[in-house]
């Protein structure tokens, strides 16, 4: 695939060093797809490897909205890399402040406060505590094919074989159906738990948004029930579909709201639990309840506000609205006989391709991958191939990728029928 720039031998060594640090199923897509070498810098929407070769990054598990280095958020993190580092933890941070400040603004009325954490799963960590501190309660409530991250707590919440290998789960969790609003609403009513997650459009679920009038109901049996509306907005928020939050276009108002993927700028490991302090009550807002020791550096908080203010500029959800239409207009085009393509579901640059099924799927995302368009499937439903290009991409590179993902679906497709004419 590379250029042969690193004779073959080296090559070779790194998938073996590879394997043998991180497991055969991690090295597994790269010798499918042919790679040997290991990526060693990116700008924007490309990615090089040290055998010299150029891809297109459309995955990166949706964190690369803005790109891979965005020049803003590198000279935020690099001037501030030569005044501080991470927090003493005793003194107050004027970085952390400005960021917590511009991020509650964007965000809207209900989340006046924030804690920062090192990633989503820890943010939804925050999210239980503070729900089951505020309400007293020990039960939860989450919807089927949601991912809220693999830590013990989110774990519980997660539906999947992620959470059943988990041996006995953390959490009592009530399982809402996806497509049941009038049980889905009954079954809340019943349970009364601490908190209900949902994602308004489930990303490992399969980029599936969930009915806006089931989720309108929810939200209503929520604060009838004085159970807290957590929307988990870690892949969807921060401009990816378009708006600040999928939440704001649906008028849910939570009590909580999750971010981090897009928050991290792509430089620094950065996620956030947003919430109404006086909705959750002073104690279970106590910040030593939520303290660690690498959240809330002054890097962290230096890419955060660069990217919350970048998203909040005129023109940046314009762009990524814009850049949404030009690929929907380009993935209609798709001829789903000749694809084994059954659905496209898509809000701004958030897209999912469904197939007929996870294997046909596989061997798309490994064909791109021959074609150097980085795209993944998604975790809970790997028959979904997510397709995630960065907002900063130009309309030209963005119909390069996706004439590359054209590609690479009809050569699955051609590959798996043939596969399957008896020899
Ligand atoms: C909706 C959602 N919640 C939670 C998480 C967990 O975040 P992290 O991987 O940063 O722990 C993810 C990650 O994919 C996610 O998509």
């Amino acid at each position: 695939v590379s250029d042969l720039n690193v004779p073959e031998p080296t090559a070779q060594r790194f998938i073996q060093r590879f394997e043998a640090a991180f497991g055969r199923r991690q090295s597994m897509l790269l010798k499918l797809a042919g790679f040997r070498f290991g990526e060693v810098s990116a700008a924007g929407a490309m990615v090089s490897d040290s055998g010299g070769g150029e891809w297109i990054d459309f995955g990166s598990f949706g964190v690369h909205l803005l790109g891979h280095r965005h020049p803003r958020v590198v000279e935020a993190v690099a001037t501030k890399l030569t005044q501080m580092g991470l927090s003493t933890k005793i003194l107050g941070s004027d970085d952390l402040l400005a960021c917590a400040q511009s991020l509650t603004r964007v965000c809207g009325s209900q989340a006046s406060s924030v804690v920062f954490t090192n990633s989503g799963s820890e943010a939804i960590e925050v999210a239980i505590r503070l729900a089951n501190i505020a309400t007293g309660r020990d039960g939860f409530a989450a919807l089927e094919g949601g991912y809220h991250g693999k830590t013990l707590g989110a774990a519980a919440l997660t539906d999947s074989a992620y959470r059943a290998a988990v041996a006995k789960s953390a959490l009592t969790v009530t399982r809402l159906p996806r497509d049941n609003p009038a049980e889905g609403v009954a079954m809340l009513r019943h349970a009364a738990p601490a908190a209900l997650f949902i994602e308004p459009i489930q990303g490992e679920g399969g980029v599936r948004p969930i009915d806006e009038h089931y989720l309108r109901a929810l939200r209503h049996a929520c604060r009838e029930a004085k159970v807290l509306f957590v929307a988990d907005e870690i892949q969807t928020g921060l401009g990816r579909t378009g708006l600040v939050l999928e939440s704001h276009r649906l008028g849910l108002d939570p009590d909580i709201v999750v971010l981090g993927k897009v928050l991290s700028g792509g430089l620094m490991p950065v996620a956030a639990t947003l919430f109404d302090r006086s909705s959750v009550g002073e104690r279970a807002a106590d910040p030593i309840l939520h303290s660690s020791t690498f959240a809330g550096g002054a890097l962290a908080a230096a890419a955060a506000r660069a990217v919350v203010d970048l998203i909040g500029e005129d023109g940046f959800l314009d762009q990524v609205n814009h850049l949404g239409a030009v690929a929907a207009e380009r993935l209609e085009r798709l001829d789903r006989r000749e694809t084994g393509l059954v659905a496209v579901r898509q809000r701004g640059l958030m897209i999912g391709l469904e197939f007929e099924t996870a294997a046909l799927c596989g061997r798309a995302v490994i064909e791109a991958a021959r074609r150097r368009l980085l795209v993944t499937f998604c975790l809970n439903e790997p028959k979904v191939m997510r397709v995630y290009p960065p907002a900063v991409i130009s309309e030209a590179d963005l119909l390069v990728g996706l004439a590359l993902l054209n590609e690479a679906i009809g050569a699955a497709f051609q590959e798996s029928r043939a596969n399957q004419i008896p020899a």
